[in-house]
């Protein structure tokens, strides 16, 4: 099988969302797509993990594992990688040699900031596994959902207070991983960014429809092709 896995050379158009957990990630691409829908161009939706039929039994095993903790850390990185490797086969080529523009929830930049920084696998073991796995696949960009952090973590810890109150429970995702893994996932993506400032735009803190209308600028600044298309977004 002869792919060659540089984007540039596609005809379609490759977008991930990245962001620490609570970004308000999943919104902000309904959103994005029902802007694209509402100017005639139908987007290809996808979350990883997840979205093929391995993929959803791979997030269901690891939701599973991590709820009763018996999951290893390099166990969850090659999970996390298989799901990857079958979505790019499954999903994503298909879609960007038809020309589709493709958003999708979470990639490699995930696996980074979680498995590397925040379980300390170690940012050079994931690329190293995106270059073997992937084929170094890049999007041509991704948005980063990057709040303040201090202002993040307010809001988490408001949140879990209120869940303890009215439901009784504890068990958030920011309880069971706690501030140090959610700092070093935060600090991660900044690095992330940083490192790669054509690819990755951030976009900090905002209200839904004013974090909406810049990825929408964003979006269009960088592929004018589809500004015709989405004049009316
Ligand atoms: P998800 O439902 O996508 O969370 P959210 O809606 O907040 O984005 O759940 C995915 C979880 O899996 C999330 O906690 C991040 C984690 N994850 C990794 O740890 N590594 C990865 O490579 C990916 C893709 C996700």
């Amino acid at each position: 099988m002869n792919i060659t896995r540089d984007t540039t050379e596609r005809p379609g158009v490759f977008i991930t969302f990245e962001g620490p957990d609570g970004s308000g990630k999943t919104t902000q691409i309904a959103l994005l797509a029902d802007s694209l829908r509402s100017a005639g161009v139908a987007p290809v939706l996808l979350r990883q993990p997840g979205s093929t039929g391995l993929g959803e039994r791979i997030r269901a095993t690891l939701l599973n594992s991590r709820a009763e903790g018996n999951i290893a850390a390099l166990t969850e990185l090659a999970l996390m990688f298989a799901d990857r490797a079958q979505s790019i086969h499954e999903i994503i080529l298909p879609a960007l040699a038809d020309g589709r523009v493709v958003l999708c929830d979470r990639y490699t930049d995930s696996s980074e900031a979680y498995q590397g920084a925040g379980r300390g696998l170690g940012a050079e073991r994931v690329l190293a596994l995106h270059q073997a796995l992937c084929d170094g696949l890049q999007p041509q960009l991704t948005i980063l959902l990057l709040p303040d952090v201090e202002a993040a973590l307010q809001r988490a810890r408001a949140r879990n207070q209120h869940d303890r109150e009215t439901h009784g429970t504890d068990e958030s995702r920011f309880e069971a991983e706690g501030e140090a893994f959610y700092r070093r996932v935060h600090s991660a993506y900044a690095a992330i960014a940083q490192r790669e400032p054509a690819r990755v735009q951030t976009i900090g803190d905002g209200d839904i429809e004013t974090i909406a209308a810049r990825v929408r600028a964003v979006v269009l600044e960088r592929f004018p092709a589809l500004i015709e298309r989405a004049a009316s977004v």
